[in-house]
């Protein structure tokens, strides 16, 4: 027969559950597994008591969640999108790849990243075959910690075409589009022939594009292209250049504008010692940015 003793080991208040669903987790063989296991059962518990989640909420939780994972594809990935847009994607990279000062900033690596771009001459049109658009030249150096050029650099470069689709969001496309890899030269510098970026929105035709839409946020990314850098001996580097006139800069629907990742995309309207130099005829744009590397382990604690 149960005693009023044996009651109490029961775990029925709101505390109670915690303190016992945490002391399980605390039995983990594998100490990072346990330090996340017992912060995430502490914050989850706390949130839940927080808010005062009820039933029909968890209900719709759990609804939102098995949505998100039918929505993933071999091309379509909703629960990182669900991660960018709440800043965790953000807030991880911000953790994970903090660079010395003098070093180029990350930012999110983005849903959209496909191996086995073209490799490109410098100065190769990655942008060969799109409909409209202001054709633009970027180019700099990629350095070292020092100033020092660093050779044969390699830049995977890929971006959303002048209508703001990515080469996967279009069915009809089979080969990729949009993307093209390019190495620095002896002095360690780039070249890239492309369209001027636009800004585009985040596919939101999903579980993610519901939420923003019941949470009064907007689905728009301010223009941009993405950059993969590699080098022998540094820290790999992804990151985007932006435009500095964008309208969205400031509201990123995912968090991943800096400061120093804004560059200017000058428009030359005329002939002019640019369209000589770079072979172009106007208009076109051009933006210059010097990309700077940290070595493995040259990390800024926060
Ligand atoms: C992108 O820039 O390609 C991107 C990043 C995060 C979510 C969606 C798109
Ligand atoms: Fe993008």
């Amino acid at each position: 027969m149960a005693t009023l003793s044996a009651a109490k080991t029961r775990f029925t208040t709101e505390d109670d559950i915690t303190a016992e669903v945490v002391r399980r987790f605390e039995r983990t063989p594998d100490p990072r597994l346990r330090e996340i296991m017992v912060s995430l059962t502490k914050h989850i518990h706390q949130f839940v008591k927080d808010v005062r989640l009820n039933e029909a909420e968890w209900w719709q939780a759990i609804q939102f969640l098995t949505d998100t994972g039918h929505m993933c594809t071999d091309k379509r990935q909703e629960f990182i999108l669900l991660s960018d847009t709440m800043g965790v994607s953000m807030l991880v990279d911000l953790i994970s790849n903090a660079r010395p000062p003098g070093a180029t900033e990350s930012t999110v690596f983005g849903p959209f990243y496909r191996e086995g771009g073209p490799a490109m001459p410098p100065g190769g049109n990655m942008a060969e075959g799109a409909q409209g658009g202001t054709p633009t030249i970027i180019h700099g150096r990629v350095l070292d910690m020092d100033g020092k050029p660093i050779v044969g650099a390699v830049l995977d470069v890929w971006q959303a075409d002048p209508e703001g689709l990515y080469d996967s969001q279009r069915p009809e496309l089979e080969e990729l589009h949009m993307r093209g890899i390019y190495r620095t030269d002896a002095e360690g510098k780039y070249l890239i022939r492309t369209m001027r970026p636009v800004h585009y929105q985040i596919p939101s035709d999903g579980p993610v594009g519901k939420m923003l839409r019941a949470t009064d946020r907007h689905p728009w990314r301010p223009a941009h292209v993405h950059f993969k850098i590699t080098a022998e001996g540094f820290q790999p580097l992804t990151t985007h250049l932006f435009d500095d006139v964008d309208e969205y800069l400031d509201s990123d629907a995912v968090f991943g504008v800096k400061d120093s990742l804004i560059a200017k995309f000058p428009l030359h309207t005329t002939r002019d010692a640019d369209s000589e130099k770079f072979g172009i005829d106007p208009p076109f744009c051009t933006a210059e940015y010097d990309f700077v590397l940290a070595r493995p382990g040259n990390n800024r604690r926060c």
